[in-house]
């Protein structure tokens, strides 16, 4: 099976655009036939390490270890608390074969994985969430055969999920808009790195407070929570600031049409997305979530290549 070079999946800079390729063909394979990958993991345990709350990723990870032959372990809670993040690496280094790890603060993630001689993936930190790109990529890949040359829109907070979202696309050639109300831009040094990605691709990676020009043929739109986890207490504010950006059928109507409809869940319906968007024809919201599934099996396969120690 094919590897990843960096060893570890801390952010979508730990993926060449080969690699990242090669993981999304592998969960094409991994979906269509799992029973050739029943025991590929036998023998194999995962810690699960979880600071935030979690449905699909937590499940999904379960999932796939089990499917692949292997097991997983959970662990909720902070990371470093008791004890340094160091030492809880070289703790559970010595017992399993991987980390999972949600955090709030990348920084944690970044440790465990330089005190860690297993592979540690990132499940959702204050800056990326891969693993769900990573479905997203395999759903529209799905839908349109090929992502390339094709326009992505997100409308919302410059988060997690917009980070990771451009810089897959911009590697992919998926041509990406990021919609945001002033004050919650994405991280520059993110979006320009994005930008570095689209010229090998020709990819264009947009920032714009304009909801007409960022939906111009976008052939799918995107949204996420307007208050991440970690910041409800700012729900109230953001709840009045992000009201224009709600993506409802008069929003959708600016895209392409036909444009896809999607969000990595939790939704709140009649907040960033109506009820009558999530639920309508063209909301591939548990397409996204199905193949968190065969995408992380994918990932799991390419980080932990070998027989088992
Ligand atoms: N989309 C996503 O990561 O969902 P969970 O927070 O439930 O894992
Ligand atoms: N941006 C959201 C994504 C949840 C899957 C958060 O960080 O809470």
């Amino acid at each position: 099976l094919p590897s990843i070079a960096a060893g570890d999946l801390t952010s979508d800079f730990d993926l060449t655009v080969e690699e990242l390729q090669t993981l999304l063909d592998l969960a094409a394979d991994v979906k269509r036939h799992p029973g050739h990958y029943r025991s590929a993991l036998s023998g194999r345990i995962i810690s699960l390490l979880f600071e935030k709350p979690s449905l699909r990723t937590r499940i999904t990870f379960e999932v796939a270890a089990k499917q692949l032959g292997g097991d997983a372990i959970l662990n909720i809670g902070p990371i470093g608390g008791r004890e340094p993040v160091a030492d809880v690496a070289r703790n559970l280094e010595r017992w399993t074969d991987l980390i999972v790890a949600r955090t709030f603060d990348q920084k944690t993630v970044d440790d465990l994985a330089r005190f860690a001689r297993i592979p540690v993936i990132n499940a959702l930190s204050d800056m990326y969430h891969p693993c769900q790109v990573f479905a997203d990529m395999l759903t529209l890949r799905e839908h349109w055969g090929s992502v390339a040359g094709r326009k992505l829109a997100f409308v919302g907070d410059g988060n997690n999920v917009a980070h990771s979202l451009m810089l897959n696309a911009a590697r992919l050639g998926l041509n990406f808009a990021c919609i945001i109300p002033p004050g919650y831009e994405p991280n520059e040094t993110i979006v320009a790195q994005a930008r570095e990605f689209g010229q090998a691709t020709g990819a264009t990676v947009e920032v714009t407070t304009d909801i007409d020009e960022g939906l111009k043929n976008a052939n799918a739109v995107y949204t996420d929570v307007w208050a991440s986890m970690g910041q409800e207490h700012e729900a109230a504010e953001r709840a009045r600031v992000f009201a224009p950006y709600q993506v409802n059928t008069q929003l959708l109507a600016k895209a392409a049409p036909g444009a896809l409809f999607l969000h990595c869940l939790p939704a709140h319906r009649e907040e960033e997305v109506t009820a009558e968007v999530i639920e309508s024809s063209v909301s591939v919201v548990f397409d996204e979530a199905e193949n968190r599934l065969h995408a992380q099996k994918a990932l799991l396969l390419m980080l932990l290549d070998g027989p088992a120690r």
